[in-house]
C-alpha cells in the first residue's frame, strides 16, 4: 500500500490580507569548499567528478551531482541529452532516480551539485523540475530534511538545509485527491 508522505511546508493563511508575505528561505555561504567537514568536501568531489562522465553533446554544459546516503552510500549522477531534448534528464534526477531504484526506502542526506565549468561566484542551483523531484523526497522521507550544496571550482559553496525551503508554495501530494 502507498503510504502519502505528510507534506512539511504547509505555510499558515496570511493574518493580514493584501499584504505581501515573506517565506522562510535560509541559504548559508561557505566561503570555499575547504571551510566544510571531510564528509561534505568528499561529497562535491564525487559530484565533481560524476559531471566529467555527463553526456551533454548538445550543450556542452556537464552537470554531477552525488547523494551522501544515510547508509553511507554515495550515488551520483550526471546529465544525460538526447537529441530530443526534452528527453534528456539533469544530473541531480539521475542520481535521485538511481538511489530510489536501487532501494526504495533509501533517506538521501544531502545531495551536493557541481558544476566543473563554472566560473566566478555563483553556483549553478538546480532547476525548478529538480526542485520537485528533491521535494518529493524529502516528503518521502518523512522528518529527515534533504541538505543541498552546491559548489563549483574555486567559489563558494552555498547550502540550504532543506528542500523544501528552495520550493516554497509548492505543489505536492496533499492536492491529490483532495
Ligand atoms: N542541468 C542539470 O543537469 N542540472 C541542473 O540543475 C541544471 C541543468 C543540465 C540539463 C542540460 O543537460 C544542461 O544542464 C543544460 O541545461
Amino acid at each position: 500500500m502507498w503510504e502519502r508522505a505528510v507534506p512539511r511546508y504547509i505555510y499558515p493563511l496570511p493574518t493580514t490580507m493584501g499584504v505581501p508575505r515573506s517565506l522562510p528561505f535560509d541559504l548559508i555561504v561557505h566561503s570555499a569548499a575547504e571551510e566544510l567537514p571531510e564528509a561534505d568536501r568528499a561529497l562535491i568531489t564525487a559530484a565533481h567528478q560524476a559531471a566529467l562522465r555527463a553526456y551533454a553533446p548538445y550543450s556542452n554544459f556537464q552537470v554531477g551531482a552525488a547523494l551522501q546516503m544515510r547508509d553511507g552510500r554515495v550515488v551520483s549522477g550526471s546529465n544525460q541529452e538526447n537529441a530530443s531534448f526534452p528527453a534528456g534528464s539533469c544530473a541531480e534526477r539521475v542520481a535521485l532516480h538511481a538511489a530510489m531504484a536501487f532501494d526504495p526506502h533509501g533517506v538521501v542526506e544531502t545531495i551536493a551539485i557541481v558544476v566543473p565549468s563554472a566560473s566566478g561566484d555563483r553556483p549553478v542551483a538546480p532547476c525548478g523540475i529538480c526542485r520537485q523531484a528533491l521535494l518529493e523526497q524529502e516528503q518521502r522521507q518523512g522528518k529527515e530534511p534533504l541538505r543541498l550544496l552546491m559548489a563549483i571550482p574555486n567559489g563558494p559553496v552555498y547550502e540550504v538545509r532543506s528542500a523544501g525551503q528552495l520550493l516554497p508554495l509548492s505543489f505536492d501530494a496533499s492536492f491529490l485527491n483532495g
